[in-house]
């Protein structure tokens, strides 16, 4: 299919198995890129990503009911499905699949994959149900377009993890790609959640990454890891975050506890700022 061509819109599981399997009659390497929408250069680099590592790109917009909770943004979460067709068309995607709620869960839908381990503690202890709710529509969208790769921000690390222990433990055909998280020029890391905050919000946000940053070299510098952890959160409170979910060394792979950095470590950390839940996580490696 030539970038000519208008990017087609894919509305049923059907159609986009048809397109799929037609790239890859033509021998071609096809990668998915799942969103919820409200595109930003985050998503737009995992295209990009895409478009190196395989002949075709199709990305999902779709905002999954089932991995919010009954508190959550559902109904407020950004929808503006033309202008992401565009941005998607203008980053070289080749295909976008934006299916309804009918369409993924049809009457009767009655399965959940669920993976532990991963998916407990940190984000999972504070929004319950949200990775099973992750796991079976990411499930769903690789084996309703059986992509060769699957690219995913390492934004949402944790959610990355379970994503690639589901697909280890299910034998789902794909390589899951992570994409190192796009940040703006003061380190706010790019999330569709943003657009929530205040112009004096947006100020007090990109002491997630320098916080973060600053605990990173102190750890490496040896010591308990919770004295750091502590000294954080006091940090974020301090700079005008209303509560931190979590801020917690963790091991890079396995996502278990770190007491210490005695191996590569990710520095992950959840902080409500004004109507946004931010998210941001950075590798640790020791001295
Ligand atoms: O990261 C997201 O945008 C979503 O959690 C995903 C992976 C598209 C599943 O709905």
């Amino acid at each position: 299919m030539s970038h000519l061509l208008p990017m087609p819109v894919m509305r049923s599981v059907a159609g986009l198995r048809a397109v799929v399997a037609a790239w890859h009659a033509e021998g071609l390497r096809v990668a998915l890129v799942p969103t919820m929408g409200a595109l930003h250069d985050g998503h737009l680099t995992l295209v990009r990503r895409g478009l190196e590592l395989a002949d075709r790109v199709v990305a999902s917009v779709f905002v999954n009911p089932t991995q919010f909770g009954p508190s959550e943004d559902f109904s407020a979460y950004p929808r503006r499905e033309a202008v992401d067709a565009e941005l998607l068309a203008g980053a070289g995607a080749h295909g976008l699949y934006a299916p309804t709620v009918a369409e993924m869960y049809p009457a009767g839908f009655a399965t959940t994959v669920s993976v532990a381990g991963v998916s407990e503690g940190l984000c999972g202890a504070f929004r319950p149900g949200h990775f099973a709710g992750v796991a079976t529509v990411v499930a769903k969208l690789l084996l309703q377009a059986r992509p060769d790769i699957a690219l995913f921000g390492e934004k949402d690390y944790q959610q990355l993890q379970v994503i690639r222990r589901m697909v280890r433990d299910l034998d789902i055909p794909v390589s899951i790609v992570g994409v190192p998280t796009v940040r703006d020029a003061d380190g706010l890391a790019m999330s569709s959640r943003n657009a929530y905050l205040t112009e004096a919000e947006r100020a007090i946000a990109p002491a997630l990454f320098r916080t973060l940053t600053q605990i990173a070299a102190r750890l490496a510098a040896g010591g308990p890891a919770a004295e750091q952890e502590d000294w954080g959160a006091a940090v974020l409170l301090g700079a005008g975050f209303a509560s931190v979910d979590y801020l917690e060394l963790r091991d890079a792979e396995s996502l278990d506890r770190l007491d210490r950095l005695d191996r590569p470590g990710r520095l992950l950390v959840a902080a409500h700022l004004g109507k946004a839940r931010l998210l941001d996580n950075i590798a640790v490696t020791p001295r």
